[in-house]
C-alpha cells in the first residue's frame, strides 16, 4: 500500500450527485495466471440532473496498468486524459458516448483481498465497499447504478465461471479455455458486481416463491467441503419463506448463489445472485463445527439474503448512509434467527454483545454516529455502531409505531424507492409517513454519537397511592460534539411495576407493560392507582440502547431475578447483582482485603440451578457470569488483573459452593443428549451449553471428578461443541495434572483436524484465548506453526486477533510486550491487508482506559504505528484518531 499524501477526510454535507452516469456496463474479464486482462465498454451520459456538470469525468482506478483507451470506438489522444495513483481523469466529454478501457491486474499478488483476488484454487472477487477501482476504470460509488454484463474467460483448469444474475452463453476456446457470460437484469452499483472462477463443487436445490416461481439454488465449494453446505442451504431457504412471510419479500432472480471461499476479510458479502462468503460463516457438519458456528451460519445466510432487498434492490446514496443497509438488515436477520431459536436467549445474546464491544466503541476515540459526518477510509465504518447500533435504533422505530405500521413503512419504502439509491432520511420519512408521527427528534440517534444515560429515581407516594419515575438523560462528549452540545434523545423506555402479587396494570384495559417515551432532560412519569411499592422492571427488553442506573438495592435484584416477568429482565437482574458484587471484589482486590463471596449471589444461582425452566439455553445465559470485557467496560479505569482474578475467584467458589447442585445438572444434561443424535436444534444448544457452563463450574472449582470429565469428553464426544469446550476447560485449568496432559491433547487434536482448516483455527484461537501466564510465548510460537498463514485473515483472526482482545491478562502484560507484539503485526500486515491491520489495531486504541503505566506503553507503540512511513488509510486514520 502507499499514499501519496496525507488521507483525505470525505465529508456528508459535501455530497453531490455524479455529473455522468453509466447505464450500461459490458465487461471482458480475461484471466491467465499472472496477468488478467480486463476490458470495459461503458454507456455514459452526462447527468440531467446536474445543471453544471463538468465535462471532465473522471473515473476511479487503483494499481491497474491502462493498456488501451477509446471513446466511441476512436483510441483517445494522450492529451485528452491524465492517469493519477487512483483516478483517470478524461476531458472534453460529450453528453453521450461509450468508453472503451483495457487493464492489466494481477489477481495472484493482490494480499489485501478487495478487488480481484486469487484465493487457494480459485478467482474471486470483494468489491464492497470501494474495490471495483482495483477491477478496472469506473465510477465506484453506490449512486452510479448500471446494467452490467460480463463475460469471464479462464483456462479450464477453473471449470466454473459465475458472475451476478443469469448465464446467457458460454463456449470453449481454443487452447484449452473456456467462457461464461453473464447477464444481470437489475441494475446495480459496482460494490455489488462479483465474479468466481474456479474448480467447485455444487451443490442443487431448489425454492417456490410465494407466487409459485421455481429458483434454482446453488452452493459452491471445494470438493472437499461437499458434505458442509446442508445448514447453509436449509438456512437460506428457511430465510427466504421468512423474508416472504414477514416482509412480503419475493426472490426476484431465477437463480440464487453462493460461493464458499477460504480467504475473506469479512463474513460475507451480499453481492447481487451471488454472495461470496467466509467459508466459516457457510460451512457446517456436526463433527467440525461447533453450535455457536451453526448458528452464526444460519444467521450470516439469512443477513446476506435479507440485503437482496434492504441493500440491493434499495442501495445507499453514499457511504454515509452504510447503515440505512446494514442496521435494517441487522435488525432483520436478528428477528429471523429469534423466530428460528429461542427469542429470549437470542435478545440477550446480542444485548450482551452491544453492551460490551458497542458501547466500548461509542465512548472511544473512534465512536462515530450511526450515520457519521466524515471518514476517511470507508472501510473503517464496518463498525458495531453502524450494524449492531443502527439495527437498535431500528428496532425503536418499529417499537414506536407498532410492528403493523412498521411493516406499512417497509413496503413503502421497498416500493417507493425500488432501483434507486437513497439515504436514512428516505427510510425514516417512510416510517414517518405510513404512521403520521413526527420523527425529527429520534434522527438524534442517527447523528449523534455515544452511549446516553439514564439515571432515574422511584419514589412511593403512598397517601396519594401514587407511584413516580423520575428520568434525567444526558450523553457523554464524543469526538464530534461536547455534552453541552447534544440533543435530547427520543427514549422508549418499556416499563412494568413488579409487586409480590404479580405485575400492576398501568393503562386503562389492564396492560402490565407501558412503552414511555422519554423527550427531556429531566421527566417524571406518574402512575396512579398503585397500592404497595413497587419494584420497576426498566427498559424492558431493552427498548433502547442506554445505560440505564437505578438505585437498586441488591435485595432488589435478587427479587426481579425471580419475580420479574419480562425474561429479558430476569436475566439483567442476574447480571446487575453478579456486577454489583464484582465491583465491590475488584476493590477489596486493589486493597489487599481478602475476598469473600456474597451468599446472595451463591442463593440466586442455586435458584436457577434448580429451576426447571426448559428453556436451558436461558438458564446457561443466567448462570454466565459478566465477562472481563464487559467489567472492564463498565470501569473508570480498567484494572486488567484484578477484575481477571475476581472472575476466576467467583467462578471458583461457586463452582466449589455450589458442586452438588453443578454436577446433577451435569449428568442430567449429559445423560439426555446422549439419547439424542446430534442436531443444532434450541432445544440441544441449550442442553449442551448448559452441561458444557456446569463443567467449567466444577473445573474452575477443582472438583476432584471434573479432570476425568474433560478427559472424557475431549475423548468420546463426536461433536465439536462438546470438543472445544473440553479442550477450553483443560487449556485453562491451573492443577498440575491438567497441564500435564495439555501436550498430548493438543497434539493429537492437531494430528486428527488438521486438513480441517476451519478446525485447526478453533484450536489456534482456544489457545491464543488461554488465560494461564505465557500466553504470549504461547501466540508467538503458534505463528510459527506450519499451518498459520498470515496472509489469511481467518488464521490472524484467530491467533493475533483472539489473542490481543480475548486474553487480557496476558495482552495486558505489565512490560508492555504484548503491545508491542501488536504493533509488530499490524506494521507487517498493513503491507499485506490493511482493512485486516486496521482491525487488528482496536485494542491499542483503547489506551485510556487503562492504568498510567499500561497507558503509556500502549501509546508509544501505537505512536510507533503511526510513524511508519506510507502507512495505509485505513490504519493511519484509526490509529490517528485514536492518539
Ligand atoms: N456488506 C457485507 C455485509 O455486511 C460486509 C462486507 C463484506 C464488507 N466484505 C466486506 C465490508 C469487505 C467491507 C469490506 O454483509
Ligand atoms: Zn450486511
Amino acid at each position: 500500500m502507499f499514499r501519496d499524501s496525507q488521507p483525505r477526510t470525505i465529508y456528508l454535507k459535501d455530497y453531490r450527485q455524479p455529473d455522468f452516469l453509466i447505464d450500461h456496463t459490458e465487461l471482458y474479464i480475461n484471466i491467465h495466471p499472472g496477468q488478467t486482462r480486463v476490458t470495459s465498454m461503458l454507456q455514459i451520459r452526462r447527468n440531467p440532473n446536474v445543471a453544471d456538470a463538468s465535462s471532465t469525468l473522471v473515473l476511479h482506478g487503483q494499481q491497474l496498468e491502462l493498456l488501451n483507451i477509446r471513446i466511441d470506438g476512436v483510441e483517445l489522444p494522450k492529451n485528452r486524459y491524465r492517469v493519477t495513483a487512483d483516478e483517470l481523469h478524461i476531458d472534453d466529454c460529450d453528453a453521450a458516448f461509450t468508453l472503451e478501457t483495457e487493464v492489466l491486474i494481477h489477481p495472484e499478488k493482490n494480499t489485501s483481498l478487495e478487488g480481484l483476488y486469487r484465493s487457494r484454487t480459485m478467482y474471486c472477487t470483494q468489491c464492497e465497499a470501494e474495490g471495483f477501482r482495483k477491477i478496472t476504470y469506473y465510477l465506484d460509488r453506490p449512486d452510479v447504478m448500471s446494467e452490467f454484463t460480463t463475460t469471464i474467460e479462464a483456462d479450464n483448469e477453473f471449470p466454473v465461471l459465475l458472475s451476478n444474475g443469469n448465464l446467457v452463453a458460454q463456449g470453449q476456446v481454443e487452447g484449452g479455455r473456456h467462457w461464461a457470460k453473464w447477464h444481470d437484469p437489475f441494475r446495480k452499483p459496482s460494490y455489488l458486481f462479483a465474479l468466481v472462477a474456479g474448480d467447485l463443487a455444487v451443490v442443487d436445490d431448489s425454492f417456490t416463491t410465494c407466487k409459485g416461481r421455481e429458483i434454482k439454488l446453488r452452493i459452491f465449494v471445494e470438493e472437499k467441503d461437499l458434505n458442509k453446505c446442508d445448514h447453509a442451504m436449509r438456512s437460506l431457504k428457511n430465510a427466504m419463506r421468512w423474508d416472504e412471510d414477514v416482509y412480503g419479500r419475493e426472490y426476484d432472480l431465477d437463480i440464487f448463489m453462493i460461493v464458499a471461499v477460504d480467504d475473506f476479510n469479512m463474513g460475507a458479502m451480499e453481492n447481487k445472485g451471488l454472495n461470496i462468503f467466509n467459508t466459516s460463516c457457510v460451512l457446517a457438519a456436526p463433527e467440525t463445527t461447533t453450535d455457536f458456528a451453526f448458528q452464526r451460519v444460519e444467521g450470516v445466510v439469512a443477513h446476506e439474503y435479507f440485503h437482496n432487498w434492504s441493500g440491493n434492490r434499495v442501495t445507499c446514496r453514499d457511504w454515509f448512509q452504510l447503515s440505512l443497509k446494514e442496521g435494517f438488515t441487522v435488525f432483520r436477520d436478528s428477528e429471523f434467527s429469534a423466530d428460528m431459536g429461542s427469542r429470549t436467549v437470542k435478545r440477550v445474546e446480542e444485548v450482551s454483545w452491544l453492551r460490551t464491544a458497542q458501547f466500548a466503541e461509542d465512548s472511544g476515540p473512534t465512536a462515530h454516529p450511526v450515520q457519521p459526518a466524515s471518514f476517511m477510509e470507508i472501510s473503517n465504518f464496518y463498525t458495531l455502531t453502524i450494524y449492531e447500533k443502527g439495527a437498535e435504533v431500528v428496532r425503536m422505530v418499529r417499537t414506536l409505531i407498532g410492528p403493523e405500521l412498521f411493516r406499512a413503512g417497509s413496503d413503502l419504502y421497498f416500493e417507493r424507492h425500488d432501483g434507486q439509491a437513497v439515504t436514512i432520511e428516505d427510510f425514516v420519512a417512510a416510517m414517518s409517513e405510513v404512521s403520521g408521527r413526527d420523527f425529527n427528534q429520534f434522527m438524534n440517534w442517527y447523528r449523534q454519537a455515544g452511549t446516553p444515560r439514564l439515571d432515574v429515581r422511584g419514589e412511593y407516594l403512598a397517601d396519594k397511592q401514587q407511584y413516580q419515575l423520575h428520568f434525567h438523560q444526558h450523553c457523554p462528549a464524543t469526538p464530534e460534539a461536547t455534552e453541552a452540545e447534544k440533543q435530547p434523545f427520543l427514549i422508549p423506555v418499556a416499563v412494568g411495576l413488579v409487586t409480590d402479587n404479580g405485575d400492576l396494570p398501568l393503562t386503562t384495559d389492564g396492560k402490565t407493560e407501558q412503552v414511555i417515551e422519554l423527550t427531556d432532560t429531566d421527566q417524571t412519569i406518574v402512575f396512579n392507582n398503585v397500592p404497595v411499592q413497587p419494584v420497576p422492571s426498566l427498559l424492558r427488553g431493552f427498548s433502547a440502547p442506554v445505560k440505564l442506573s437505578f438505585p437498586y438495592s441488591l435485595d432488589d435484584y435478587s427479587y426481579l431475578m425471580s419475580h420479574d416477568t419480562d425474561g429479558f429482565n430476569r436475566w439483567d437482574a442476574g447480571q446487575r447483582l453478579a456486577v454489583a458484587l464484582m465491583q465491590q471484589l475488584v476493590e477489596d482486590y486493589r486493597k489487599g482485603a481478602p475476598l469473600v463471596l456474597d451468599n446472595r449471589l451463591v442463593n440466586a444461582f442455586a435458584a436457577v440451578l434448580a429451576d426447571a425452566n426448559p428453556d436451558k439455553a436461558m438458564l446457561a445465559l443466567i448462570l454466565t457470569l459478566p465477562t472481563e470485557a464487559y467489567l472492564s467496560e463498565l470501569a473508570d479505569t480498567v484494572d486488567v488483573d484484578g477484575i481477571h482474578y475476581v472472575r476466576q475467584f467467583v467462578r471458583a467458589e461457586l463452582g466449589q459452593q455450589l458442586a452438588q447442585e453443578f454436577m446433577v445438572v451435569y449428568r442430567t444434561a449429559s445423560e439426555a443428549l446422549s439419547a439424542m443424535e446430534y442436531q443444532p436444534s434450541a432445544e440441544q444448544i441449550g442442553l449442551r451449553s448448559l452441561k458444557n457452563l456446569a463443567l467449567a463450574y466444577l473445573v474452575a472449582g477443582r472438583h476432584t471428578d471434573s479432570l476425568s470429565f474433560t478427559e472424557h469428553l475431549l475423548a468420546d464426544s463426536a461433536n465439536m461443541t462438546d470438543t472445544i469446550a473440553a479442550l477450553n476447560c483443560l487449556l485453562n485449568d491451573s492443577r498440575d495434572e491438567a497441564k500435564a496432559l495439555v501436550p498430548d491433547v493438543l497434539e493429537s487434536f492437531y494430528q486428527k483436524w488438521q486438513h480441517e482448516s476451519l478446525v485447526v483455527n478453533q484450536w489456534f484461537q482456544s489457545q491464543a484465548m488461554c488465560s494461564l501466564p505465557g500466553g504470549l510465548e504461547r501466540v508467538q510460537q503458534l505463528m510459527e506453526h506450519e499451518t498459520f498463514d498470515i496472509k489469511n485473515p481467518n488464521k490472524v483472526r484467530a491467533v493475533i486477533g483472539a489473542f490481543c482482545s480475548a486474553n487480557a491478562v496476558n495482552f495486558h502484560r505489565q512490560d508492555g510486550l504484548g503491545y508491542q507484539f501488536l504493533a509488530d503485526n499490524v506494521i507487517t500486515l498493513d503491507r499485506l491487508n490493511p482493512q485486516v491491520a486496521s482491525r487488528l489495531l482496536a485494542p491499542l486504541c483503547k489506551w485510556r482506559r487503562y492504568s498510567n503505566e499500561r497507558q503509556q506503553l500502549m501509546k508509544a507503540q501505537l505512536e510507533r504505528v503511526v510513524a511508519v512511513p506510507d502507512l495505509s488509510k485505513d490504519v493511519y486514520e484509526i490509529a490517528r484518531k485514536s492518539l
